[in-house]
């Protein structure tokens, strides 16, 4: 069997792990060939591959991005995209595809499984938004150096009695701005779930002020005020219709300048959340994931994503997992409030 790996999206720590993963049990116990296409859909649509056996995947455990390179191109939005596709698996000679992406990535994948196009889907995201999956990898490697962040933001925010805003990522799920605010101990946590009241945003700033201690708050940058609207670079959208978020960070420390008097400064995390090598947790994750990802090619059980559900590997229907994302329920930022202030 000649099974083509592609990588889409926004790049993760820990795609690397499962494409070592996929390659050394497919090679190995299963004597299948790999095909490496390049740049998320951008590589089957256009025919651009590049070598995949175990020469090319040694090393790659711990490093970040990934070797097969990434993009958000969507095929289905293009004229004759699928059919394009369809040809050049065929003209290659592969028979399945092992689709290791996010919501847009595998939202593609639900599509062409459907028009016939064998595949498998890896669930990858730093947002950890992806339904029918407890953890997506990447997830923990982002929080893990946001939570660092706050560590050292604390300590200089107490020296200069400032208050600090740290803006994480998270367009439409506020997962790493919730983890990341807990462990970092933050006194202030904003999400794109749940729109905040900025007048009891600044009752929390000042009353962690009046305690002698210098506030951090952390917020996702899809997080928008009561009656506010999401903050923008431009107008611009991408191939899958998402807007370019920026911004939201530098409003809140100015409205905290305006109305406490206090000195206010940002300090936006952006791709270093998605950068570098990945946990311990997240290499663990991605590697069984593959390792799954294999066999069910092996079992021509297409259509599905593997997902960690417990400590359990299992495959869920892509649709289940496309379907809706997976948001941070009010009960998950009600426990945390008392921590607010
Ligand atoms: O989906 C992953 C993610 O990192 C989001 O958290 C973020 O909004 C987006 O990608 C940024 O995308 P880009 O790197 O294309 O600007």
């Amino acid at each position: 069997m000649r099974v083509g790996v592609l990588t889409g999206g926004g790049d993760c720590p820990g795609l690397n792990a499962v494409i070592r993963a996929v390659v050394r049990k497919g090679t190995s116990q299963y004597g299948f060939e790999f095909v490496g296409f390049r740049d998320g859909w951008k590589g089957p649509l256009e025919g651009l591959t590049s070598p995949l056996g175990i020469a090319d995947v040694r090393g790659i455990l711990p490093r970040g991005g990934t070797i097969l390179g990434s993009s958000r191109t969507n095929p289905i939005k293009i004229d004759g995209g699928v059919d394009k596709i369809k040809a050049n698996l065929a003209d290659l000679g592969v028979d399945a595809l092992i689709a290791i992406g996010g919501e847009d990535t595998l939202g593609v994948a639900t599509q062409l499984h459907a028009l016939d196009v064998p595949v498998v889907g890896v669930p990858k995201t730093i947002d950890n938004d992806l339904s029918a999956t407890d953890y997506t990898f990447g997830f923990d490697t982002a929080v893990n150096i946001a939570s660092e962040a706050i560590d050292r933001l604390h300590t200089t925010a107490e020296s200069h009695q400032r208050a600090l805003v740290v803006e994480v990522m998270g367009r439409h799920a506020g997962w790493i701005a919730l983890h990341a605010g807990i462990s970092g101990g933050a006194n202030v946590i904003l999400i794109p779930e749940i729109p905040f009241d900025l007048d009891e945003v600044i009752g929390w700033v000042e009353s962690r002020f009046e305690s002698h201690y210098a506030p951090i708050l952390v917020v996702a940058e899809g997080a928008l005020p009561k009656d506010g609207s999401l903050m923008t670079k431009d107008a611009s959208l991408d191939a899958f219709g998402h807007v370019k978020l920026s911004g939201i960070g530098d409003w809140l420390a100015g409205q905290i300048e305006a109305r406490t008097g206090k000195e206010a400064r940002t300090s936006v995390l952006g791709h270093i959340q998605r950068g570098g090598t990945p946990t311990a947790f997240d290499r663990v994750l991605a590697t069984r994931f593959g390792l799954q990802a294999i066999d069910a090619v092996h079992d021509k059980d297409f259509g599905v994503m593997v997902a960690l559900r417990g400590t359990d590997i299992i495959r869920v229907p892509l649709l289940e997992a496309t379907g809706s994302l997976k948001t941070v329920p009010q009960w998950r930022y009600d426990e945390v409030r008392t921590f607010f202030g």
